[in-house]
């Protein structure tokens, strides 16, 4: 975790207000990159050769995002996936660094069994497991697995749940809980995490219920990458719900995004746009479930989750924003997650990234389109770049306050000196 500093004033990326009003300031705000723990090797421009679980295939690509500087990576959940638990347990057995983003839906577990499954891989992990919570966008995809709450209701039951999880890896005294989803009597774990206090908590969403439940109990707050302006603000409604809950502290953002990176600019838009053309011909071949009503034309769907809806209003409204963003990527899968390109050079979309951590966001999540080969450019050829650019601000940072400090000092010794 970055040192935090109570220092009003001081010139740094990442303020962070806190309940007193007063603005924390980290000394160094390091980045971290999140790629993606796919068990097969389908996409959205890629037909999958592999089985939905091919064992050497995940561990090939996590093994290329362990080699290649990444930090850590995401296992997705959705209702018919192999089920994302036991494929951490496998790579955490067989990786030594690479840290685990474990996505979770509340509705498929009871919060006591899941709390437990979450400590005992924190254990086979030795401390590199993250929780991201998911709340589900789509009612219909919720029901596919017999949940049949409305979203808001979800919401409710995400918080309460990620309450009582938090408990249970802190608790070594048993206890009752009467919820409004969850009521249980004399428990108490007998499996705890090695990460103290707890393991990170992550939260995903753009709705107002979203930014309540994850402003509250998130530690990592989760977007989709959108412009600048637009993260911005969504950071600002996070910050808000986190100090509306009563919090001295803020989550760490992360911001996601689909690079498109090649040697020159040229040739890294020829790529772009034969990106799309590959999805928008996937989808047409694609099997009918994986086909939506308009086939991505804007307009012609609407998705029930604010995050995708926000992603196509964007895509409609323009197709290039800011340094490198992108949005046809997006507009093509009907404002399907994490969506938005950045197309360029390595040097570009490395410039691009450093945008949105001098905007506060501290974790950068990149998935290609071909996931093992674009897993190794990234981390061979991007994130060396963003992080020897954080390295320099974080070096300036500390140079800005050293100086800053020193001319405190000199005025304290001459106003000794006038009043000797
Ligand atoms: C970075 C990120 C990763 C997500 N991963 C998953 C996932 O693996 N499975 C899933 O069903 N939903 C996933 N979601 C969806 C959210 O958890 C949440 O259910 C949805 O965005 C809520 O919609 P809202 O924008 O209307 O609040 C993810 C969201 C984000 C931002």
């Amino acid at each position: 975790m970055p040192v935090r500093l109570s220092l009003p004033g001081l010139a740094a990326p990442c303020p962070r207000t806190s309940q007193d009003g007063t603005t924390e300031r980290p000394f160094a705000m390091p980045v971290e990159f999140l790629g993606i723990a796919a068990t097969g090797d389908g996409s959205e421009t890629n037909v999958r050769t592999t089985p939905a679980f091919d064992r050497d295939y995940t561990l090939r690509l996590a093994r290329a995002h362990e080699e290649y500087g990444w930090d850590r990576v995401l296992f997705a959940y959705g209702s018919g996936s192999p089920d994302p638990a036991p494929g951490a347990a496998y790579l955490a057995a067989k990786l030594d660094t690479l840290q685990i983003l474990l996505a979770h839906r509340p509705n498929v577990s009871y919060p006591t069994f899941a709390a437990k499954t979450f400590a005992t891989l924190d254990r086979i992990s030795n401390g590199r497991l993250t929780v991201h919570f998911i709340t589900g966008g789509n009612d219909h995809e919720q029901q596919r697995e017999g949940d049949f709450l409305t979203k808001d209701q979800r919401y409710a039951r995400t918080r309460e749940y990620i309450e009582i999880v938090k408990k249970i890896w802190t608790s070594h005294e048993p206890f009752d809980h009467e919820g409004e989803y969850y009521r249980f009597n004399d428990f108490v774990a007998d499996v705890f995490p090695v990460q103290k206090p707890r393991p990170d908590v992550s939260f995903g969403g753009s709705s107002p219920a979203a930014y309540a439940a994850g402003g509250a109990e998130a530690d990592i707050y989760c977007l989709w990458g959108e412009p600048l302006a637009q993260t911005a603000e969504q950071i600002e409604k996070v910050r808000e719900a986190a100090l509306a809950a009563g919090r001295t502290d803020t989550p760490r953002i992360q911001v996601a995004f689909r690079p498109v990176i090649a040697p020159t600019e040229e040739l890294a838009w020829e790529k772009a746009h034969r990106t799309v053309d590959a999805i928008k011909a996937r989808k047409a071949d694609g099997p009918a479930r994986h086909r939506r009503p308009g086939n991505g034309r804007p307009g012609a769907w609407t998705p029930e989750n604010a995050g995708s809806q926000r992603l196509i209003e964007i895509a409609e409204a323009g197709e290039r924003y800011d340094r490198a963003l992108w949005t046809p990527t997006a507009a093509a899968t009907g404002g399907g997650g994490n969506s938005n390109a950045l197309v360029g050079t390595p040097e570009t979309v490395a410039q691009a990234l450093l945008d949105y951590y001098d905007l506060g966001v501290e974790i950068l999540s990149a998935r290609g389109y071909d996931l093992l080969d674009d897993a190794i450019d990234f981390g061979r050829y991007v994130i060396p770049i963003v992080r020897e650019e954080v390295a320099k601000r974080d070096a300036e940072r500390v140079a800005a306050q050293a100086a800053e400090e020193a001319e405190r000092e000199r005025d304290r010794q001459q106003l000794i000196a006038v009043q000797a």
